[in-house]
């Protein structure tokens, strides 16, 4: 089958179009004809290698320390099964599925195996390649958003609304009945009105922290804002989301806050659960993937060199099939 094999740390020039080994799924897994993948900021970062100190030391003792061992990359996907293990129940030949492939990867391929609890038939109202962009970012944004109890009426702040995880955000934070603001880069407020944020901020013009505004909930997206400012913008009894905290945001976390402040960190466990509460999410119109670009499947070095520029409104897909 022709895959994209990940051969070194850095350039999407790593990024190398190769014939490999067709997998053979095990008795508990799914063979899936993948028609749709994406490439998320996570996928460049891994590649990259572009990770706090820890986690990019953690990656090469598990890839592989001065070349990741030659790996297909690519964290979700959409597409047919083609072939069952034995011992799979609740899935045919023929059926469309979409989901995240966690540490394995490999979705930049013709075909992947995954377990069959990791995937969830496809949403009946969405194209493959609408599909792809749903499952990293909605997984991720529900683990926060779920935990952090939101009020009907309540201010929810998403800073890095306009990406993967921040547009289904967005639409998440709506459901559970917030008041939301998006912050992100100028280009990208129209789109982020257009999904239901209700007060845009463009981030390179004005600092929330600095606003004199408090909202009840503030989702980092990005980890980027000050620890100690993100606090002060809370109201009394508020939640602050941190999806990509470093060293000291951890410990940090731990201190205690006052005013009944809370800290929440951590990642989505991707459970199958989740994934079929979110795939009723989108049949019911409550959730809907933003899709930027598509590239074919031969191109994904140049869909590797988009993201990078952070110019990716929402999601960049990968046409497979
Ligand atoms: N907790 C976890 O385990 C977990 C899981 C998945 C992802 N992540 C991480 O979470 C991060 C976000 O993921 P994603 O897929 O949503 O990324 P993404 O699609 O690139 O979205 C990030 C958004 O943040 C904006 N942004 C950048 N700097 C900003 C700033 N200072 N203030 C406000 N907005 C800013 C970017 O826009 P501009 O570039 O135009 O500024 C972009 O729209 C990534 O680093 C990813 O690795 C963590």
């Amino acid at each position: 089958m022709k895959a994209i094999v990940w051969t070194k740390y850095g350039s999407p020039d790593g990024l190398q179009l190769r014939e490999v080994e067709k997998p053979t799924p095990q008795a508990d897994e799914v063979l899936i004809r993948v028609h749709a993948a994406t490439v998320t900021a996570g996928d460049c970062e891994i590649r990259g290698l572009k990770l706090p100190l820890g986690y990019a030391l953690l990656l090469r003792l598990f890839m592989g320390i001065r070349h990741p061992r030659p790996t297909i990359l690519g964290q979700e996907l959409s597409g047919e099964v083609v072939d069952v293990g034995t011992e799979v129940s609740g899935f045919k030949v023929g059926d469309a599925v979409f989901g995240t492939t966690g540490l394995r990867f490999g979705a930049y391929a013709e075909y992947n195996a995954l377990p069959a609890t990791s995937v969830a038939h496809k949403p009946t109202n969405l194209t493959h390649e609408e599909a792809a962009g749903i499952p990293v970012g909605a997984l991720e944004a529900l683990h926060f958003l779920r935990s952090a109890q939101i009020q009907p009426g309540e201010r929810v702040l998403i800073n890095g609304a306009g990406g993967s995880i921040g547009t289904l955000g967005v639409q998440l934070a709506r459901y559970y009945g917030g008041t939301v603001t998006a912050v992100d880069s100028g280009d990208k407020l129209p789109m982020l009105r257009s999904i239901g944020a209700d007060q845009m901020l463009d981030y390179q013009r004005e600092d929330f922290i600095r606003s004199g505004q408090q909202w009840d909930v503030i989702f980092d997206v990005t980890g980027k804002r000050p620890f100690g400012g993100c606090l002060q913008a809370l109201k009394p009894g508020g939640r602050y989301l941190l999806s990509n905290a470093g060293l000291m945001a951890n410990l940090r976390a731990r201190w205690p806050k006052g005013n009944g402040k809370r800290v929440i960190l951590g990642t989505s466990t991707q459970a199958i659960d989740d994934l079929l509460f979110i795939k009723g999410l989108v049949e019911a119109g409550k959730l809907k993937p933003v899709i930027d670009r598509h590239y074919p499947l031969e191109q994904l070095p140049e869909a590797h060199r988009y993201v990078e520029t952070g110019r990716k409104q929402g999601n960049v897909v990968i046409t497979v099939v």
